[in-house]
């Protein structure tokens, strides 16, 4: 049975050699090496053989069967090389095309604004502070100077939960509390980025969420001054050193007194058009010193320490500087939008 294997060794060599292409290859493949093939089954008669005989014929079987895969893989290689050679030969792989391009991905138009407000703030010295999206009445409301059926919670549509008390916060402003609780006695300044929701008609102007950046300075013998230093300087960073600015009186419950600022129209510079209603102005955030409550609240001894906020949203900030006129596109996820940026 030895001779045997070695005129089949000596067959499936010859056999190899002629083999010219893919298909040849997979068809001598099955013919010896495969699990029906010759090779194997004549390994598996070894039990047909004296006792004697077997380790001699197992050992030469599995050089042959060594051999004979070390030479597949060779033809192998040799004949897909050929194979493409031919094809490139015959023009079917034009090597000289340009490669696929890749499809890139891109910032969200809110992240981008979001990081250039933080940017400007954490340049300033404004640490960023991450305070959680679903909060409670005490902290969205209470905490902030509006008891329970306080009029001025109606500046606030929310959504609350099925849990009695649990809601998702309507604006930044409860991080105020949480940061003032984490620092106190210690001075403060953080900004606060982060998603709010509103239980509201969704339209071009207001939609059910939208990001705001909060900022809090708590400290000895902070002012008002202070107050609009730093916002002119974040709004002559974000819209231009030339971009006309004013404050305007404003009433919020968590500060006194209240501020809005506004930035001159960019589309009409001024002189008056639909997207500024006609004003000229274009409101970009409230602000105010922050209310002695609002600061005892936060562990503040308000005749020792004063502060500041402000609050402003992204998506109005980017709207009004790139000239976006519908809110909703934010959320929208149409490419044809977000690809603009
Ligand atoms: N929280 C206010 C709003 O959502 C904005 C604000 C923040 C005003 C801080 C004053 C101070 O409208």
């Amino acid at each position: 049975m030895l001779e045997a294997l070695d005129r089949l060794y000596e067959e499936a060599r010859n056999a190899l050699e002629a083999v010219a292409d893919s298909e040849g290859l997979s068809a001598w493949y099955s013919r010896y090496l495969g699990r029906k093939g010759a090779v194997t089954q004549m390994v598996r008669r070894v039990g047909e053989l004296p006792k004697e005989e077997r380790p001699a014929f197992g050992r030469r079987a599995n050089e042959v069967k060594a051999a004979l895969e070390a030479a597949f893989q060779a033809r192998s290689r040799a004949i897909k090389e050929a194979e493409i050679a031919r094809e490139v030969e015959a023009g079917a792989i034009d090597v000289t095309l340009p490669g696929r391009p890749l499809p890139r991905g891109r910032l969200h138009p809110s992240t981008r604004i979001l990081r250039e407000i933080v940017a400007i703030l954490t340049r300033m010295g404004f640490q960023v502070y991450r305070s959680r999206d679903v909060e409670t009445d005490e902290y969205n409301f209470q905490l902030l100077n509006m008891p329970p059926h306080h009029p001025a919670r109606d500046m606030w549509d929310t959504f609350y939960t099925t849990e009695p008390g649990v809601l998702l916060r309507t604006h930044t402003s409860p991080g105020q509390i949480h940061a003032m609780r984490e620092y106190a006695p210690h001075p403060i300044r953080v900004i606060l980025p982060g998603m709010c929701y509103r239980y509201e008609q969704i339209t071009a102007r207001s939609e059910i969420q939208f990001n705001q950046v909060e900022g809090l300075a708590v400290g000895r013998r902070i002012t008002m001054t202070d107050l609009k230093g730093t916002l002119v300087e974040f709004a002559r960073q974000l819209f231009g050193e030339d971009r006309p600015y004013r404050f305007r009186c404003s009433h919020f419950p968590f500060t006194e007194p209240s501020v809005e600022m506004d930035i001159q129209c960019i589309l009409c510079g001024g002189e008056g058009c639909p997207v500024c209603k006609h004003t000229g102005w274009l409101e970009i955030m409230g602000a105010g010193m922050v209310h002695p409550v609002v600061l005892r609240n936060g562990g503040y001894d308000p005749n020792v320490y004063s502060g500041f906020a402000f609050g402003m949203g992204p998506e109005r900030i980017a709207m009004l500087k790139y000239g976006i006129n519908d809110i909703r596109y934010f959320w929208g996820n149409d490419l044809r939008f977000l690809e603009q940026f």
